[in-house]
């Protein structure tokens, strides 16, 4: 049963309090038992009976949950470097999309890519991201778009997640976009999720969550409502990519559905904003997006005022969000979504980890949740989103283990 010690500041990250309150302990300790914490509190206070064990000296470093990536599109075949140019010369991400590039263009390179590749690809990115400080990672299908690529997907984040140590969380993405073969009869399309797509991933438990990409360019709020309600029948809980580029009543649909969380939310209504309060769905800003599409950032603050929790992610894809850097995702939620910096750490922690139904056991340093955490060089979270660099993560503990 190790102890660790020697800590400066450890942020608690509980789930009460409001999206400010991270509940720091300074010179703190944390115990655990294989992979779940026994007890978190002040060095002085440690209990007796915890006295005597194997010790792990932190070296003074801050302490924070391990943190939840609660939106990537992992594994996908291929880049799109020529269209991050395209765009800072002009064209939009929608025009660009339009033109058959964007989403369609990852769709033909994922196809022609093998689960093996996308293994090994996907593979080489969680080995970056657990070394800053991140245990759980949700992955989106959604570049297969036929019945067995969106399973092949799929199949390799239930492998990744049986053969490396980072936690991850699949969601169904049929509904990214309508693939160019279906262009002239998208209710063909709809139908293929609806009677193929969906009742395949619930077969071989593939996926806990379906997510719906909620556009003018993609699927309408009433196409959305129907493949979620569909995939909700089959035991997968709904999200939504929502009102990202247009305010179209993707959140409204969240609330409606009792979604777990709509996602980007850049162009969110009043409405919205008040309807997401009040189903108590978790809003996921993803500011790295908003940066490389030149689009206006979520204003986090607007929804923290009107009651929604905001959650943190990076989107990881290779088009809107080339980046798997979460912290880096946070000091982008400061700067541009005027999150302070206590704000942005609860959201990539344990309101991300309530994104995808995981608070039960993820996303806080308390007992009875597994042992994940990061050691981070940093005297406390403003200092570290302050002086933003790489490198700051020192040590990732997973289940108890330091991977
Ligand atoms: O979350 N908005 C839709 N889907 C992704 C982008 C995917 C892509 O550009 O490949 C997103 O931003
Ligand atoms: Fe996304």
């Amino acid at each position: 049963m190790p102890t660790l010690i020697n800590i400066s500041y450890l942020a608690t990250c509980k789930d009460e309090g409001g999206q400010g309150d991270i509940h720091p302990i300074r010179d703190a300790a944390v115990v655990w038992e294989h992979d779940e914490i026994l007890w978190v509190g002040k060095e002085a206070n440690l209990p007796k009976e915890y006295a005597g064990r194997e010790i792990v000296d932190a070296g003074g470093k801050m302490v924070i949950p391990g943190l939840v990536d609660c939106h990537t599109h992992l594994a996908f075949g291929g880049w799109r470097p020529d269209e991050f140019a395209t765009r800072l010369k002009g064209k939009s991400y929608l025009e660009i999309a339009k033109a058959g590039g964007g989403i369609q263009s990852t769709v033909k390179q994922t196809r022609q890519a093998t689960e093996e590749q996308l293994y090994t690809k996907a593979l080489g990115f969680l080995k970056q991201m657990v070394q800053m400080g991140v245990t759980t990672v949700e992955c989106k299908s959604g570049y297969g778009l036929t019945v067995e690529d969106e399973l092949k997907t799929l199949r390799v984040y239930k492998k990744l997640n049986q053969e490396q140590p980072l936690r991850i969380v699949s969601t169904f993405l049929g509904a990214h976009t309508i693939p160019p073969e279906y262009k002239s009869n998208r209710e063909a399309y709809i139908d293929l999720i609806i009677n193929e797509m969906i009742p395949a991933v619930a077969e071989e438990e593939l996926a806990d969550f379906c997510d719906v990409f909620v556009e003018d360019s993609a699927f309408s709020v009433d196409e959305a409502r129907q493949i979620l309600v569909t995939a909700q029948a089959a035991g997968l809980t709904p999200k939504l990519h929502a009102d990202q580029l247009t305010s179209c009543g993707g959140a409204e649909l969240a609330a409606e559905l009792e979604a777990a969380s709509a996602d980007h939310l850049e162009q969110i209504s009043d409405a919205g904003i008040e309807a997401m309060a009040e189903a108590g769905v978790v809003g996921v800003t993803l500011p790295l997006a908003s940066l490389y599409t030149q689009e206006k950032p979520l204003n986090c603050r607007k929804l923290i005022d009107g009651g929604v929790e905001v959650a943190v992610a990076t989107d990881f894809n290779p088009g809107s969000a080339p980046s798997y850097d979460l912290p880096l995702a946070m000091m982008l939620a400061c700067n541009t979504g005027r999150l302070t910096p206590a704000e942005a750490l609860k959201g990539a922690t344990i309101y991300a980890a309530k994104a995808i139904q995981r608070d039960g056991k993820l996303g806080s340093l308390q007992a009875g949740k597994s042992a994940d955490f990061a050691l981070i060089d940093a005297p406390d979270p403003e200092f570290w989103m302050y002086h933003y660099r790489p490198n700051c993560c020192e040590q990732t503990f997973i289940n108890g283990i330091n991977v």
